[in-house]
């Protein structure tokens, strides 16, 4: 018998170590911070629970259980067929990018990023003694976002750059690469000698219409030439266990970032994430399903209020992930100004766009990953504020 998965249900958050509800004020409904407000599935409780009851939580020995269940699901939902021995067990997606940068680059090197990205890219990089490659997605006329072929090209022909950090899809455009797309990156990549890190973080996010493909799934080249990062974290709301996964079909490759994880000795595993992986990954699949037909409401009820309501916000045909990239240009409101307007006047929490680097300024993001009632919420409390600044 398939579970069913209420995800009207609503958990008071406040006073769990939860960096979304416990940062800002009670009055404040927040909507920023990329998890859900979802409980994660009765079968990840269930495990943790039995296992908690064992009651000795000592050192883990390796089992490849938890490498089978990644396989299992990329195979199941993308049709990669993934080897165990390409995977490794990280503590989460942006240490397995600073592993791969530290393994696969130099000081003094470029990192191509698409822009605008996922702010701790901004981080990661020049805290690693790497430079930032910027190539900025292009805005179209619809609100959908290209890619900028002939500046990529110029960037990755740098000698310079020796990796291109891909998020796919992309944060926090709601991007979903296709095919075509990827097969051209990953020839520019492998004509300039510059190696990819796919950051597939939202990857089971996709809206009707769309197709995730795992980069190490387009051709043996490409497998050859990458590392594949996921969590099952954002999906099933268990970033806190910190867990991910590096897939890195190739041997050569595969040493190499596993010595760079064994000089920051950073490869001890956690036994309630890993079960937790294990346990989603393997027995999750209808979670999965009713958390996207779920979030495609939302994102349908967001559309339609926003065109209906605040004309002046708009938001693209959005692909992939539950973070919408709106688009508030049309407030006429210097961008210092919008962070403080959303959270002061209209009491909702938002990531500012402006974190997000280049093309960030006048677009904030919205997280709807979480109960109707509550979205409908700050959406009219946005429309109010908005309303109001008319007036
Ligand atoms: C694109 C992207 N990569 C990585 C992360 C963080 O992943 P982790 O917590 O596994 O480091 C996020 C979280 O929002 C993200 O959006």
């Amino acid at each position: 018998m398939t579970l069913v998965h209420d995800f009207d249900s609503t958990l008071n958050r406040k006073n769990t170590q939860c960096k979304k509800w416990d940062t800002y004020g009670d009055d404040v409904i927040p909507m920023w911070i990329a998890d859900t407000d979802f409980k994660c599935p009765e079968p990840i409780v269930k495990a943790i629970q039995k296992r908690a009851e064992h009651a000795i939580f000592g050192y883990p020995c390796i089992d490849k259980g938890y490498e089978e269940a990644v396989c299992g699901w990329q195979k199941r939902r993308f049709g990669w067929e993934v080897k165990p021995s390409w995977v490794e067990y990280t503590p989460a997606v942006v240490p397995a990018i600073v592993y791969a940068m530290r393994a696969f680059t130099n000081p003094g090197d470029n990192v191509l990023v698409q822009m605008p990205a996922y702010h701790p890219f901004h981080q990661v990089i020049p805290h690693n003694g790497r430079y930032i490659a910027p190539n900025l997605l292009l805005h179209n006329e619809d609100g959908s976002w290209s890619i900028a072929w002939e500046d990529l090209e110029n960037k990755l022909s740098d000698p310079r750059t020796t990796m291109f950090l891909l998020c796919s899809p992309h944060n926090p455009t709601g991007k979903c690469f296709t095919r075509e797309e990827l097969e051209k990156i990953s020839e520019l990549c492998i004509k300039h000698n510059v190696f990819v890190v796919s950051d597939e973080i939202h990857s089971d996010i996709i809206y009707k219409g769309f197709k995730h493909i795992p980069f190490g799934s387009i051709s043996e080249g490409a497998a050859n030439n990458c590392v594949v990062c996921v969590n099952p974290s954002k999906t099933f709301n268990i970033a806190g266990f910190r867990t991910g996964a590096a897939i890195i079909p190739n041997r050569n490759k595969h040493d190499r970032f596993y010595s760079e994880m064994e000089n920051l000795k950073a490869f001890g595993r956690n036994i309630f994430g890993t079960l937790a992986v294990q346990t989603a990954y393997t027995k999750c699949d209808y979670y999965a399903d009713q958390l996207m037909e779920y979030l495609q409401g939302n994102l349908d009820y967001t559309h339609k209020f926003l065109q209906e309501n605040i004309p002046k916000i708009k938001l693209g045909p959005i692909q992939a992930t539950y973070l919408l990239w709106l688009d508030c240009k049309g407030l006429n409101m210097e961008h210092s100004k919008m962070m403080k307007f959303f959270l002061e006047k209209a009491k909702v929490a938002m990531n500012d766009g402006y974190t997000f680097g280049p093309g960030g300024d006048g677009f904030m993001r919205l997280n709807i990953a979480c109960p109707r009632a509550q979205l409908v919420e700050a959406l009219e409390r946005m429309a109010k504020a908005v309303k109001e600044l008319s007036k």
